[in-house]
């Protein structure tokens, strides 16, 4: 069983001005996909103190997907958060996502999400529209299995 937590960072959401569907779009498609995953949801506002402690109240679950606040509005801090929690950057994930997803929009480029590794956990940040979660999910669900293993020591 792969335990997944997707977090949203969002003032908007967090304050209930509109409802968050990008968290559950992520656990949508995890639980369609072919693998066994539980997926845990939750809603912060941009708020460094806040994206911190829900991460860090995740670190025993394989993989935390956060959703949000990755651009260059004044108030994006996700990957600043992010890196500072990690042990290691894991660059190809967030490379990857990048790349695939300038195909889709130019404005991928305006993403700074960060992908790293805390312990036995890794975190990789998407950004917060329902349409980039959904194709980020999708592009990593084939390397799940395999990025646990290798973080578990196991043989390829
Ligand atoms: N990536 C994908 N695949 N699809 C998208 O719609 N949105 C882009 C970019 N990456 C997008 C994407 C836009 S418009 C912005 S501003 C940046 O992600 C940052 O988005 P965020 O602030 O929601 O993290």
């Amino acid at each position: 069983m792969l335990e997944v937590a997707v977090i949203t960072v969002s003032d908007r959401a967090f304050k209930g001005e509109y409802e968050d569907l990008s968290g559950p779009e992520i656990k949508n498609i995890l639980q369609k996909s072919k693998l066994n995953i539980n997926v845990v949801l939750t809603v912060v506002p941009d708020e460094k103190e806040a994206i911190r402690q829900a991460i860090i109240g995740n670190l025993e679950k394989d993989y935390i997907f956060t959703n949000g606040g990755t651009g260059i509005s004044p108030r994006d801090i996700t990957p600043e958060v992010t890196e500072e929690i990690c042990d290691k950057e894991l660059p190809g994930i967030s490379e990857y996502l990048r790349r695939e997803s300038i195909k889709e929009t130019k404005n991928a480029v305006l993403s700074r999400g960060y992908s790293g590794v805390k312990g036995k956990t890794i975190i990789v940040n998407f950004p917060g529209s329902v349409k980039a979660v959904s194709m980020c999910t999708r592009l990593l669900i084939p390397v799940l299995e395999h990025g646990i293993k290798m973080i578990k020591g196991e043989k390829h």
